[in-house]
């Protein structure tokens, strides 16, 4: 009865060892939305609106997930940003944020990048959801 128990209790553990393992690795590879908005607010918004049409000293981000570089309606891009022809994806963003003038030389984008690349995934996931095509 004892040993009955045991393996009962090392199954048990073994399956959440199993779902924590899996919750982690998809946590890893999608960000937060949520956490994503908060990213936005701090670091984002000052100079990029996420309602489509408003124009800042940057270009508006909403509907930017998916949208070719330097594509804003309203928006006067830098040469730079205009010649670049990235589509903005998880893979573009996250090089882009990580560090704006490496990875477009000429932009005029003042800012230094997104160290944590949990944030970068996180802001990311958030551009996504206020780029409805792209859902
Ligand atoms: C101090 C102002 C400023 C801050 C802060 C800033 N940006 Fe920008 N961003 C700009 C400007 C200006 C441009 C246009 C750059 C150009 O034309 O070279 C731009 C361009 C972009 C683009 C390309 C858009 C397009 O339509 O091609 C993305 C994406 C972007 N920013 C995301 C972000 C995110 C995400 C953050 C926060 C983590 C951020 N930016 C913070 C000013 C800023």
């Amino acid at each position: 009865m004892k040993d009955n128990n045991a393996v009962k209790l090392f199954i048990i553990a073994t399956v959440a060892a199993a779902a924590l393992t899996l919750t982690t690795a998809s946590a890893q590879t999608m960000g937060n939305a949520a956490m994503g908005k908060q990213v936005y607010l701090h670091q984002c918004s000052g100079c990029h609106s996420n309602k489509p049409g408003v124009d800042r000293f940057g270009p508006t981000l909403a509907g930017v997930y998916g949208r070719m570089s330097g594509s804003a309606p309203l928006h006067h891009y830098s040469a730079a940003m205009k010649a670049a022809h990235i589509i903005w994806n998880n893979k573009t963003l996250n090089l882009f944020l990580q560090n704006p003038r490496d990875y477009v030389r000429g932009t005029v984008m003042p800012y230094r990048g997104l160290r944590s690349a949990r944030a970068r995934l996180n802001v990311i996931a958030y551009l996504k959801s206020i780029s409805p095509l792209q859902k």
